[in-house]
């Protein structure tokens, strides 16, 4: 019997930052929690709270079971029956890593469940092949700015420390886009002159970032590989994009595949509320409802707590608190 529970804290993450298509990801203070020990009943259960979780499986067809048996296959152990909790403050389908902080916060407990044998440049690997790509998985997991590349078979990756003035206002429409119908949109080639477009403003916007050349992230911040194509799916999109730096963002991007728009601010600016307004007021005006939330660059990956069952209980964690009791007041709802 494994003798462990395992909570696992994982950043929400946005991705692309405009240029970096698939490539650039940054972690941000919005997040998921994933408990995780072996079942004592003999049969694998879950609780999972939050926004739309009801809607998810809850069998072993369940992405964090099929994720956590992943790993043991990998590191040649067997715990087929699990306890399962989660709660996510993140929404789901709107741009900000839900599926991919699922699956690095199912990696990470599975691993710490059993000691950790995997490497964290393992589990990358592993958590890119499952997403498809590598930008949020490599946020949630290392925290930070992440930039990696994946050819299919290998992912690389180079971590960069957020600069401490830069802060971030998300707005996230009331309606869901999924990754598959945002990708859907794009075209199968581009220009050449496009692709040119896109490696000067991505390389730039990597050096701004390093450097703390915040005033180059306005013009770093533009994209021609993704954004135009997928702005029809985004009312008001295409305005916030283009004016949010005249409101006082430092540059102003889709977050991931969308719906939720991201704009870049100096914690010290002025014009907080008046950006805050245009952003909700141009989505209004389209008729779109939008939650907007001041995030910061989450500068930690996964926060990992382990606990050894108690040895006098005999059974299990069964008499402990639950998930929510022992992360209440951590989460916003
Ligand atoms: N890079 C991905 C995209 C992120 O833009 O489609 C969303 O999963």
């Amino acid at each position: 019997m494994n003798d462990r529970k395992v909570i696992v804290k994982v950043p929400a993450s946005t991705a692309n930052l405009g240029p970096g298509f698939d490539t650039l990801g940054m972690a941000l203070s919005l997040y998921a929690w994933i408990e995780m020990s072996e079942s004592v009943s003999g049969e694998t259960s879950f609780q999972l709270y939050g926004d739309g979780m009801d809607g998810l499986p809850q069998d072993k067809s369940n992405l964090i079971y099929k994720v956590a048996q992943l790993v043991f296959k990998e590191a040649g152990v067997k715990v087929p029956e699990l306890r399962i909790a989660m709660y996510s403050d993140i929404p789901l389908a709107r741009g900000l890593g839900s599926s991919a902080t699922a699956i690095v916060g199912a990696l990470v407990a599975a691993n710490a469940l059993i000691g950790s044998p995997l490497s964290d440049q393992k589990l990358f690997q592993l958590a890119t092949e499952l997403e498809g790509h590598p930008d949020n998985v490599g946020a949630s997991l290392f925290g930070g700015i992440v930039v990696s590349a994946w050819d299919g078979s290998e992912a690389q990756h180079v971590r960069i420390e957020p600069n401490s003035r830069l802060e971030t206002l998300v707005a996230i429409p009331a309606f869901q886009l999924s990754t598959e119908k945002a990708r859907h949109a794009l075209p199968s080639q581009i220009a050449m002159a496009d692709a040119v477009f896109n490696v000067g403003r991505s390389s730039l916007l990597v050096a701004a970032l390093a450097s703390g050349e915040l005033g180059l992230i306005r013009h770093a911040m533009q994209d021609r590989l993704h954004q135009p194509y997928r702005a029809a799916l985004i009312p008001g999109m295409a305005e916030i994009l283009e004016r949010a730096a005249d409101f006082g963002a430092l540059g102003a991007a889709l977050s991931g595949a969308g719906p939720t728009l991201i704009a870049f601010v100096d914690a010290d600016s002025p014009d907080k509320t008046e950006l805050e307004g245009f952003l909700k007021g141009t989505l209004a005006k389209e008729g779109i409802d939008a939650e907007t939330l001041w995030l910061s660059p989450c500068t930690s990956g996964p926060v990992v707590t382990v606990e050894e069952r108690p040895v006098s209980s005999g059974a299990g964690f069964g008499d402990s608190a639950t998930l929510l009791d022992r992360i209440k007041g951590e989460i916003i709802a």
